[in-house]
C-alpha cells in the first residue's frame, strides 16, 4: 500500500514537473523506489565524478608530508548546554554548538552536526560507508563541519567548492563497552520514529574519536546522501574506534525510519551507501604505509634474526680486515728484517704488492706471483690462529 502510493505520488510529480522535480519533496532511501541507483535521477550532483564515499586502496594512496594532523578545537568545551539529538528518517544526528570547530586545514571550519551510519545483523555484515582495501568496519561516525572562512552558513557551504570538511571515523566491534559512544546510544530509545527530537546531556565529542589524529587518509568528495553535493575535504582516519557488540546491536535495531504516525514500521538499518568510482581521484594518506605498518610477531622473529645475522657476518668481514692489515703489517715488518740481515731469501720481497710494480715480469709471470702471494696470506692467517686467540682476552 504504502509503496504503492509512493509510485503513485511520484508519477503524478513526474507528470507535473517533468523538467525539474521538487527534489525537497522527495524521499529517498538506501533501497526500494528511490533507493541508490534512483539518486542521481532526482539528485544530479550523485552521477558526478567526485562522490563518496570510496574505497581507499591503500598501496595507491599518495603519502603527502603536507598534511598535518587535523586538530578539533572546543570539543571538550560542552559547558553543559545541552545537545540535540534527533531522528530524521535516515540517520541519528547530535546537532554541534557553534564554538566547535576544526583546525590543521587550509581554513577554519565551524562544526555542524555528527551523525552515524550502520548495517545490520551484527559484526562483520558491513555498515561503513568508507571500506578500506574493500573491507567494510561495522559502523562510521561523521563529523561534519562548514568552511566558515569562505562561506556565511552552513546551506550556502555545503553547495560549494571546499565549503565542507568532515571528519570520518572507522568503527569496529570488539570485548569491551565504549563508553563515550554510550552519550548517544542511551537516548536512542527516546527518538525510536522518524522527526523525533530530545535534548540529551551535553558530552565531551573527542572522546568519540580515535586517539591518533595524526594518520589519516584525504581526498575531494560529496556528501554521502542526496543531494550528494561535492563540496566535501574529507578525512578518515587510520585508526578505528572500537564499540561493544551490544553497543551495535543497540544501534542497528533501535531506530525506524519510518514515522510515529505512520502504520508501518520500518527499522533504520543499512543507511551506509556503496562505495563510489575514485575516476581521476588521487587519496592522500598523512602517513607512509611502512612506518604506519603494524608488525607480528613473526615479523619480528624474522627482523631480530636478520640482524642478529648481520651483526654477526660484519663481525666475521671486520675480523678477516683486521688480520689482513696485521698480516701485511707482519710481512713487512719480516721484510724490513730480512732485508738488512745479509741473507738472500728472495721470494719474500715480491711477496709484497708494493714492490711488484718495480719488477718487470710478463703479465703470466704476475698472476702467478699473486696467486702464491694469496696462498701464503691465508697459510699465515692459519698460523696466527693460536697467537691471536692467545693474545685477544
Ligand atoms: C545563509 O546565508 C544566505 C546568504 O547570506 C541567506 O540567504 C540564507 O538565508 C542563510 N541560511 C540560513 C539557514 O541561515
Ligand atoms: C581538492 O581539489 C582542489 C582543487 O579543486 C585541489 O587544489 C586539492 O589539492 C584537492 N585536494 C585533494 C586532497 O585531492
Amino acid at each position: 500500500m504504502d509503496s504503492l502510493g509512493l509510485f503513485i505520488f511520484l508519477m503524478l510529480l513526474y507528470l507535473q514537473w517533468t523538467p525539474a522535480p521538487a527534489t525537497e519533496e522527495i524521499t529517498w532511501t538506501y533501497t526500494g523506489l528511490v533507493g541508490q541507483p534512483e539518486w542521481s535521477k532526482y539528485f544530479p550532483d550523485c552521477g558526478g565524478t567526485s562522490q563518496s564515499p570510496v574505497d581507499v586502496i591503500t598501496t595507491q594512496t599518495k603519502y603527502d608530508t603536507s598534511l598535518i594532523p587535523v586538530t578539533p578545537l572546543g570539543y571538550s568545551q560542552h559547558g553543559n548546554k545541552p545537545f540535540t539529538l534527533y531522528n530524521n528518517g535516515h540517520t541519528v544526528v547530535i546537532e554541534m554548538p557553534e564554538w566547535m570547530g576544526l583546525g590543521g586545514l587550509p581554513w577554519f571550519f565551524t562544526a555542524v552536526q555528527m551523525h552515524l551510519h550502520w548495517g545490520s545483523g551484527g559484526p562483520s555484515h558491513g555498515g561503513s560507508e568508507h571500506t578500506i582495501n574493500g573491507l567494510s568496519a561495522d559502523a562510521e561516525l561523521h563529523v561534519v563541519h562548514y568552511n566558515s572562512e569562505l562561506y556565511p552558513n552552513v546551506s550556502i557551504a555545503m553547495t560549494q567548492k571546499d565549503g565542507l570538511a568532515v571528519l570520518g571515523i572507522l568503527i569496529v566491534t570488539g570485548e569491551e563497552t565504549n563508553p563515550a559512544f554510550n552519550n548517544i546510544l542511551n537516548y536512542l530509545q527516546r527518538i525510536r520514529h522518524a522527526d523525533q527530537k530530545v535534548s540529551i546531556p551535553a558530552f565531551d565529542v573527542q572522546s568519540l574519536l580515535p586517539k591518533d589524529l595524526g594518520r589519516y587518509y584525504r581526498y575531494n568528495g560529496s556528501l554521502t546522501t542526496p543531494p550528494c553535493y561535492q563540496s566535501v575535504i574529507w578525512t578518515l582516519f587510520h585508526e578505528r574506534v572500537q564499540i561493544s557488540m551490544a553497543q551495535l546491536l543497540k544501534m542497528e535495531t533501535i531506530l525506524y525510519s519510518s514515522k510515529a504516525e505512520d502504520p508501518e514500521r520500518i527499522l533504520l538499518q543499512d543507511n551506509y551507501r556503496a562505495t563510489q568510482p575514485l575516476k581521476h581521484r588521487v587519496i592522500f594518506a598523512s602517513f607512509s604505509a611502512e612506518s604506519g605498518k603494524e608488525l607480528s610477531s613473526g615479523e619480528v622473529t624474522a627482523i631480530v634474526i636478520g640482524v642478529m645475522c648481520g651483526c654477526v657476518g660484519l663481525a666475521v668481514i671486520v675480523r678477516f680486515i683486521v688480520k689482513t692489515i696485521r698480516f701485511f703489517k707482519l710481512l713487512h715488518h719480516e721484510t724490513v728484517v730480512v732485508n738488512s740481515s745479509t741473507s738472500s731469501w728472495d721470494v719474500l720481497p715480491s711477496n709484497r704488492p708494493a714492490t711488484m710494480p718495480r719488477i718487470r715480469e710478463t703479465e703470466k709471470a704476475k698472476v702467478k706471483k699473486q696467486d702464491m702471494a694469496l696462498n701464503s696470506t691465508c697459510e699465515a692467517e692459519k698460523k696466527e690462529e693460536p697467537l691471536s686467540l692467545q693474545t685477544e682476552p
